[in-house]
């Protein structure tokens, strides 16, 4: 009698993070194997990440290094390794020709050792820090643009390269390091999820061209911060929270206090996340470059939308790399009622 085939425990899709993009890629005319190249390293790091994190509970990497980083928060081990992985992961690959980082001060140059590549990266290393210690979900944000400053390919990045509009992006990752690890890429062309596959190491495709439906049924917000809101912020919260059947409110609220899990669950499900401006902080407290913008990107890829209480996120003129600005994100429909109702308290203001 013939040998039973062993039963080996095939991945759902069964198809790799290199396949799947290598094959999108092909769609494309100019495409050059770069990008594919480039989604691949950062997955890399993210195995890397994710080993760490696992880790985390064990070993004395909690808790911090006593560092303040230049937004004024105490940097957690976390956060450091997580900026130190990313940057060695894709300095050497030929890839990229500068980087900057939410936890650097300045643009991270590529050695002159190394040599470098078309693309220029804006990232938050590690988003969700104060839940480190919680082991509640943490992740990894990713905006990628092409050079553009003077010299060519191969030769140095400058600030040029990095701070520019949203809408300058040609692709965006974040990865989730959760009860699994899993990558969600977009080049503007559909947004796509992985799960890794801890056993084998590999990333196989879990979702593929992920649509944000119009309207959901959660609002994600910190309310602890309602006494510094404007009345306007106010009327936004106290719209999603009134009983009115024909639009299926109230909404629940969700807020994990990690951006990129909210918003994963926010794409995945529909409704609207929110980091408004406040007293404290009038412009908030989310980095344009390296959290609203490469999220923006992956939003309205998805179909979502994502504005800041009156302009599109993506259409921001960066001041400067740590700019800070106040982020509505989400369904279409939810982002649209945030946004009326801002516009209409505040021209009611105006004629107050
Ligand atoms: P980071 O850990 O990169 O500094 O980001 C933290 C951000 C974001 O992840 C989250 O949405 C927000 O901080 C939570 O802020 P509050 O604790 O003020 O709600
Ligand atoms: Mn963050
Ligand atoms: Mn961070």
């Amino acid at each position: 009698m013939a040998q039973a085939t062993p039963s080996v425990p095939m991945p759902k899709s069964g198809i790799t993070l290199s396949r799947f993009i290598r094959e999108k890629q092909k769609g494309y005319s100019t495409a050059t194997g770069e990008f594919t190249g480039l989604i691949i390293e950062i997955g890399h790091a993210a195995r890397i990440i994710t080993r760490e994190v696992r880790k985390a509970g064990l070993v004395d990497i909690l808790g911090l290094t006593g560092k303040i980083n230049v937004q004024g928060e105490e940097v957690q081990k976390l956060d450091e390794f997580a900026h130190h992985t990313i940057v060695r992961a894709l300095d050497h690959t030929g890839l990229v020709c500068v980087m900057a980082s939410e936890e650097s001060d300045g643009v991270i140059p590529i050695p002159d050792r190394h040599p470098r590549g078309k693309y220029a990266l804006n990232f938050d290393p590690l988003d969700g820090s104060s839940n480190i210690d919680t082991n509640a979900s943490i992740g990894t944000i990713i905006g990628i643009h092409r050079k553009v400053s003077p010299g060519g390919l191969g030769s140095v990045g400058t600030r040029e390269d990095l701070l520019r509009k949203g809408s300058e992006q040609i692709g965006a990752v974040y990865i989730i390091y959760g009860s699994s690890t899993i990558l969600v890429y977009s080049d503007g062309h559909g947004v796509h999820e992985f799960t890794l596959d801890p056993s084998v190491g590999e990333f196989y495709l879990s979702q593929e061209d992920i649509r944000i439906p119009p309207r959901g049924k959660t609002y994600s917000v910190n309310e602890g911060n309602w006494a510094y809101w404007s009345d306007a912020q106010r009327r936004v919260v106290d719209y999603f929270k009134a009983e009115d059947k024909a639009s299926d409110r109230p909404y629940g609220l969700r807020y994990i206090g990690s951006l990129v899990a909210d918003f994963h669950r926010t794409l995945k499900k529909g409704g609207i996340f929110m980091y408004p401006g406040d007293r404290k902080n009038p412009q908030g407290k989310l980095r344009l470059l390296f959290e609203c913008a490469p999220l923006a990107f992956m939003a309205q890829s998805a179909g979502g939308a994502a504005i800041d209480g009156s302009t599109p996120i993506l259409g921001i003129e960066p001041a400067e790399l740590h700019h800070r600005s106040p982020l509505y994100i989400g369904s279409a429909g939810d982002v649209r009622s945030a946004e009326t109702i801002l516009t209409e308290a505040r021209a009611g203001a105006h004629v107050a």
